[in-house]
């Protein structure tokens, strides 16, 4: 690898790409992340074989393509996840809020379940989330089960199309579920078409009001493990569009260290098992 240029860069201009960065994207980059948005800084100069500071931040904040902005916000996600992570949730999820759900509504082979698995990443969460639902609802073969899996970064979109994983990526993965839904691949496991079919992934930004507002009518939504990187500001927008998503009677589902406390009273708070879920209150007629 080329050794990476040391570009100078002053308090200001550091600010200023923080600025620009929460502003496209909600993440607050605290002082103590200087360094790591340093070295992307760099990485991105020299991709683009720019060496001031100042040509750099024009070409990412003035082009006309968007396509550096795109590429920069790229270079500074953090994507880490994997299958069945917190697993607790997801079995009350299975257990208890699935069969509970499908019975307060009268769900009958036939009828329709969609889930939003908003900042996806690399796909992990959301064959996750088909497994899930195909197993909870095995004799109903005619529901119309969906996962609508978004997330900013394209590079972790293609990743999840490509559909291999490594055999960290599973570490959490019950062994009935490694052989009913995934392969064997020469570069670890490949998730079969079962859990494939009824996933689709595609780019949102949760903080873009006017791509938020295409995402309606879902079940359900998991938006984990990725507010923490927004301020309460972000996570209070980002929560209210979550909410305009979800049917009445949905429920939004966040990380373990997430919540919705001070940020919105508009849902109703279920303790589930062990842990916090949050529904939409229904419609009251009359
Ligand atoms: C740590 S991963 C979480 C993945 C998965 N939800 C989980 O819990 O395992 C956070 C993801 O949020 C995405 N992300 C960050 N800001 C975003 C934004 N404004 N809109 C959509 N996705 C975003 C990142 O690209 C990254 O893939």
């Amino acid at each position: 690898m080329n050794a990476i240029p040391k570009a100078s860069f002053s308090a200001e201009d550091l600010q200023k790409v923080r600025n620009f960065i929460y502003k496209e994207t909600g993440m607050l980059f605290e002082e103590k992340k200087d360094y790591f948005l340093q070295t992307r800084i760099e990485q991105r100069m020299q991709a683009t074989g720019l060496t001031s500071f100042g040509d750099y931040y024009h070409l990412l904040v003035f082009a006309e393509k968007r396509e550096e902005i795109l590429a920069f916000v790229e270079s500074i996600t953090i994507n880490e996840t994997y299958f069945f992570r917190d697993f607790g949730q997801l079995q009350g999820f299975a257990d208890i809020v699935l069969p509970f759900y499908a019975e307060s509504r009268r769900l009958k082979d036939g009828d329709s379940v969609s889930i939003w698995c908003a900042a996806c990443s690399t796909g992990e969460e959301a064959y996750t989330l088909s497994i899930i639902l195909q197993e909870v609802f095995d004799e109903m073969p005619n529901l119309k089960m969906r996962v609508d899996a978004t997330d900013i970064d394209r590079n972790v979109l293609n990743e999840a199309e490509t559909g291999i994983y490594s055999e960290r990526s599973m570490k959490d993965t019950p062994i009935a579920y490694r052989n009913k839904y995934f392969v064997k691949a020469a570069k670890g496991w490949k998730v079969l078409k079962n859990a494939r079919d009824l996933v689709s992934f595609s780019r949102v930004n949760l903080i873009d009001r006017n791509e938020m507002r295409k995402k309606r009518g879902y079940d359900f939504v998991f938006c984990r493990n990725v507010l923490i990187y927004f301020d309460d500001e972000s996570r209070r927008k980002v929560v209210s569009y979550l909410y305009d998503a979800l049917k009445p009677g949905g429920y939004l589902f966040l990380g373990h260290s997430e919540s919705v406390a001070r940020i919105s009273a508009a849902f109703e708070l279920e303790r589930i098992g062990g842990f916090l879920c949050y529904k939409k209150p229904e419609v009251k007629n009359g």
